[in-house]
């Protein structure tokens, strides 16, 4: 949601290098796009509508040290040029990029309407620049000025502002990720200067040397040198320099035409590296879980489908009760929480607002946070008491695919610790991730491209699962609606006859995820009721039965089967979305990093 990316440094292409950098955050989601650059000490702004992609970066490589570049998620203000980042002061000196909500805007509008400020947008965040201009006046410097005009807005944001005459980058972060990329003369890079962005993508071509901008911080830099400190007390902060394992290669598609299909094939591997976890760490965590009065799951989206898989994994493996929350909701939760509480937070992009929300809940009853994340070194794993990492490797496609797999790996390694069968667990999740590598061959993928052929023209799709199967199922429909917009709906088999039946017509498609496990004949009946009334059945399922149309066999993958049911959708998603002339990386009106509440 909304992507940051600004340069300062001894490269004269910066213009260039923002854009082309933005184009590696597009996977944010966004609406419009804008960049500013100082050229000969005078600020150039080009902002539009639309992708970003078909920029061409080079036309940006002007003769410019120093720009910031923005993609936009539009919150207040339709999507429109004048409604694009950057924002400018009055003097047209100061640009400001933002990501965020700033709540007051309408007082702080207001207060500066007064005092002669004229507004080009209906955006929240012009007030920034202006209210810098403002702080400037009466006396502060460049820096002191950003300083003091945060801490006069309400809400959680991140900013980056470029002031021109003192050629000086200023960024500050009270919500929203914000990462510097280092890249220093003195240890070989060929230019000395600072990235500065929401995401690594964004750098990862120039530098793997990061440093990390935590909440309530700020950063000034010229491109010689970087300073961070204390947004409140002003007090220097110094940062560790750190190296990011992810290589450029991971990061890009290569030859799959989407990052959706390239990262629904490094299922072949990434199950698998996310069951290579400290052993001893696993054991320990499973023991916090056991001794935790209450232990409480949060997440959002995919994640929270995870989560609520985990609780059958927890149930029928460890014979372990666990709660399942949505992250938005889980505020209302905090009178069952004591200091004796366990937090579980399950999180793709660790940034996600109403996670950490969440997080900042439980942390008051001072209960303690387990994150279970996949970037390395985002706000969530920070901000935990203990962090397991999925080792998925980047993951730009919105529908999360990879994620959930390796999500679900390990809720499904800490359900066994707990069981005191960590090694059987972990021989299951090798051998389902052998399996996965197997199932996603050209025949198979095939096979599901010309099943959604068949059905694309299909306006509804319902999807039922038992037990672990019943998430999916859930997440089966987020998948199909996300990418295809074709209306999908999952739900609990048991529930049909209580309500979702009445949908069924004649021909109406219908996938029910099976495993041969101890609910397999009820959800078989299930699709029998289906089938009845005149349900087109697609069973997924490691067996064929008379009742499917369609069958797409998956292996017998016993507690795991979740995971290997799973993939075929995302294939079959895939498709639809295609086949339907949808760009499958870029669904209308959604994020990958939900930053907002
Ligand atoms: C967004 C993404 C989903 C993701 C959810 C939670 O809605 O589009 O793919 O599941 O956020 O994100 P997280 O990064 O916390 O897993």
């Amino acid at each position: 949601m909304c992507g940051i990316f600004g340069y300062v440094g001894a490269r004269k292409d910066a213009g260039m290098v923002v854009i082309e950098g933005l184009k590696n955050l597009e996977y944010r989601g966004y609406d419009s796009w804008g960049v500013a650059s100082s050229v000969a000490g005078k600020l150039v702004v080009s902002k539009d509508t639309g992708k970003i992609s078909g920029v061409d970066a080079k036309s940006f490589s002007d003769e410019s040290t120093i720009a910031i570049a923005h993609t936009r998620w539009a919150t207040h203000g339709g999507v429109t040029p004048k409604n694009a980042h950057p924002h400018l002061s009055e003097d047209g000196t100061i640009a400001v990029v933002h990501n965020g909500i700033v709540e007051n805007y309408r007082e702080l509008k207001e207060w500066l309407s007064e005092r002669g400020h004229t507004f080009m947008s209906e955006t929240d965040t012009e007030v920034i620049p202006h209210l810098i201009e403002e702080e400037m006046k009466s006396g502060s410097d460049f820096a002191a000025a950003v300083r003091r005009a945060c801490l006069k807005f309400e809400g959680r944001f991140a900013i980056l502002a470029l002031h021109t005459p003192t050629h000086t980058l200023v960024a500050a972060r009270t919500g929203s990720p914000l990462i510097v990329g280092v890249s220093k003369k003195s240890d070989g890079n060929a230019e000395q200067g600072y990235f500065i962005a929401s995401d690594i993508p964004a750098f990862l071509k120039h530098t793997r040397i990061v440093q990390y901008l935590d909440d309530g911080e700020m950063l000034v830099t010229d491109g010689e040198s970087i300073l961070f400190s204390d947004l409140h007390t002003g007090e220097e902060r110094p940062k560790r320099e750190i190296e990011i394992t992810w290589t450029v290669e991971q990061a890009e598609k290569g030859d799959f035409e989407h990052y959706m299909m390239k990262e629904i094939m490094d299922q072949k591997e990434s199950v698998v590296r996310a069951v290579n976890q400290d052993e001893a760490q696993i054991m320990t965590l499973a023991q916090s879980i056991r001794d935790a009065q209450g232990t409480f799951l949060v997440a959002c989206g995919t994640a929270g489908k995870a989560c609520m898989a985990a609780e059958y994994f927890f149930s029928v493996i460890a014979r372990h009760h666990v709660n399942v929350a949505a992250a938005s909701e889980f505020k209302l939760y905090h009178h069952f929480l004591t200091e004796k509480s366990l937090l579980v937070v399950v999180s793709q992009s660790g940034e996600t607002a109403d996670v950490l929300e969440a997080m900042r809940v439980a942390k008051a009853k001072r209960a303690k946070v387990l994150a279970i994340v996949n970037v390395e070194g985002s706000t969530i794993a920070r901000e935990a008491d203990y962090t397991l990492r999925i080792n998925a490797g980047p993951e730009r496609a919105v529908a999360s695919t990879k994620a959930l797999t390796g999500q679900l790996a390990v809720l499904l390694l800490i359900a066994h610790a707990l069981a005191g069968k960590l090694q059987e667990g972990k021989t299951l999740l090798l051998e389902a991730g052998a399996m996965i590598n197997d199932m996603l061959n050209p025949r198979y993928i095939e096979r599901l491209r010309k099943l959604a052929d068949r059905i694309k023209e299909d306006e509804d799709l319902y999807i039922i699962g038992k037990s672990w199967n019943y998430p999916m199922a859930l997440e089966s429909a987020i998948k199909i609606q996300e990418v295809s917009y074709v209306h999908a709906e999952g739900f609990a088999g048991g529930e049909l006859k209580h309500g979702p039946i009445a949908l069924i017509e004649e021909g109406t498609p219908c996938i029910a995820l099976i495993g041969k496990d101890e609910v397999m004949s009820d959800i078989l009946s299930n699709t029998m009721e289906l089938k009845a009334r005149g349900a087109t059945i697609i069973g997924v399922c490691p067996d064929r039965y008379d009742v499917f149309d369609e069958w797409i066999k998956v292996p017998d993958a016993g507690t795991a089967q979740a995971i290997v049911n799973i993939i075929p959708i995302q294939v079959l998603a895939y498709f639809l979305a295609v086949h339907r002339g949808k760009n499958p990386d870029m669904p209308r009106n959604l994020a990958k990093s939900v930053t907002v509440k």
